[in-house]
């Protein structure tokens, strides 16, 4: 396929949410803060899924105005990485089953007999319908109609808008970092994700958020689950798309129900030193810096401190920059323990595993870490051989 055919055709796939907003203010002339109609469905996703990419071919980073083309060039290279949704059988089916399983904008729904998951995570559906409401007016624009991070903004900022499709979330404070808990997704929305253009909703009330979050808990499953349907359609795994669909239902909200357990959250270990953490110990950062270039092995991706950290694939096949550790920026939050979280449990979605579990265990090794990190961006605050080798000879 020639670029200027895969460029028109990411362009079509692009505009789809777009379009169906665009055409949603044109035809029924009605704002943002009103619900969606009633005759609106989510539209079945017609844009690539990425399987997998190939680590050791990082291209360029696309030009802003587009998040297709990073994708295109991993079909490009390789067609067996991505499934083209266009090109499956049985998608009717699977169109009717996800409306009945999960509802339209207007009414949005989760079908499951998990009660317990309902109530623990909210998603009722007179919460979804305030959150569906709320999401119009402030996040569609970025995260799109069905949750896939291509509303119309999305092309224009870059990390693009997270796609909540793949039911893969960042800054979470669970062990192992698979489905983020409820508090997390409320802290990202109250915080805003630092250093991208994801704003915060401090201003908002916090039941409002708490709606918003519902919400975008519901297009996560209802996402999650059309992604899991469409590659068992491809790989042609037996049985039929509504036993498939409910299924995988059933998996993603057990997955999400175990997130939500107090036992599934990281503990961290009790800070070891005596003294006012906001500044610790020389000896441990100089610990955490030995750490850092030895076993824990961070500077393998934070390349000189992250300062010069080559760009990598994150799972959903775009380029994500292992964090410049010297500029204090965190994405995920700067109090001590989220950089203990990312450390833990890792950034899973970007590829950043956490930590062997002979550091995780270890109540020095892990603080040790963290107060590295803390101090990192401050010459002043490294014992001066750390600073000598962070910041070359003679800083201060
Ligand atoms: C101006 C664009 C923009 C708007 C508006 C926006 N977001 Fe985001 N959002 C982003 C970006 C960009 C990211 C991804 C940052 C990253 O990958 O590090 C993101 C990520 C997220 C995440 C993922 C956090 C994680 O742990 O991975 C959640 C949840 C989220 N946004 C919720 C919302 C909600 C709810 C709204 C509306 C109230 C909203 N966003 C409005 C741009 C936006
Ligand atoms: C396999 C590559 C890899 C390794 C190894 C790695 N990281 Fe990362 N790290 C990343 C990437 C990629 C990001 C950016 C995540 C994002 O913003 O989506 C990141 C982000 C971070 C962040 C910033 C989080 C935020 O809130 O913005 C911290 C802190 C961090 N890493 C610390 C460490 C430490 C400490 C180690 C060693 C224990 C380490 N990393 C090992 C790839 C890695």
């Amino acid at each position: 396929m020639s670029a200027g055919m895969s460029l028109a055709k990411a362009g079509r796939r692009l505009t789809g949410t777009a379009a169906v907003l665009f055409g949603l203010v044109l035809v029924t002339g009605c704002d943002p803060a009103d619900p969606y109609p009633t005759d609106l469905s989510y539209p079945l996703r017609t844009d690539l899924l990425v399987l997998n990419y190939d680590e050791a071919n990082i291209p360029a980073p696309e030009p802003l105005g587009s998040v297709e083309t990073m994708i295109d060039r991993i079909r490009e290279k390789d067609k067996t990485k991505v499934i083209d949704p266009t090109d499956l059988e049985r998608l009717d089916q699977l169109e009717r089953k996800l409306e009945d399983l999960f509802g339209t904008p207007a009414e949005p729904t989760v079908k499951t007999r998990n009660t317990k998951l309902i109530k623990t995570l909210s998603l009722d559906d007179k919460t979804l319908a305030a959150g569906s409401v709320l999401y119009r007016r402030h996040c569609v624009h970025c995260h799109g109609l069905t949750g896939d991070g291509r509303g119309p903004t999305a092309p224009w900022v870059h990390p693009h808008p997270r796609d909540y499709r793949r039911g893969l979330f960042k800054f979470t404070s669970v062990k192992g970092g698979g489905k983020p808990r409820r508090e997390d997704l409320m802290r990202t929305l109250y915080e805003g994700i630092e250093g991208t253009s994801m704003p915060n909703f401090r201003v908002l009330p916090e039941e409002q958020r708490s709606e918003m979050i519902s919400y975008i808990i519901h297009l996560s499953i209802r996402g999650e689950v059309e992604y899991e349907v469409m590659k068992g359609i491809h790989d042609k795994v037996r049985g039929n798309v509504d036993s498939q669909a409910t299924a995988g239902l059933k998996n993603i909200s057990d997955d999400w129900a175990a997130a939500q357990e107090d036992d599934a959250r990281i503990m961290p270990h009790k800070y070891p030193y005596t003294g006012d953490p906001a500044d610790p110990p020389k000896e441990s950062i100089e610990r955490g810096f030995r750490l850092f270039n030895g076993d824990a092995a961070c500077i393998g991706c934070h390349t000189d401190y992250g300062r010069n950290s080559p760009f990598r694939y994150d799972k959903w096949g775009t380029l994500v920059r292992p964090a410049n550790l010297t500029a204090v920026v965190y994405r995920g939050g700067r109090r001590p323990v989220d950089i203990y979280y990312r450390i833990h449990s890792g950034v899973n979605p970007s590829n950043m595993a956490g930590t062997s579990e002979t550091i995780a265990n270890d109540d020095q090794k892990m603080w040790d870490l963290v107060n590295f990190v803390k101090a990192l961006p401050y010459p002043a605050m490294l014992p001066d051989k750390v600073r000598d080798e962070v910041y070359g000879p003679g800083r201060k």
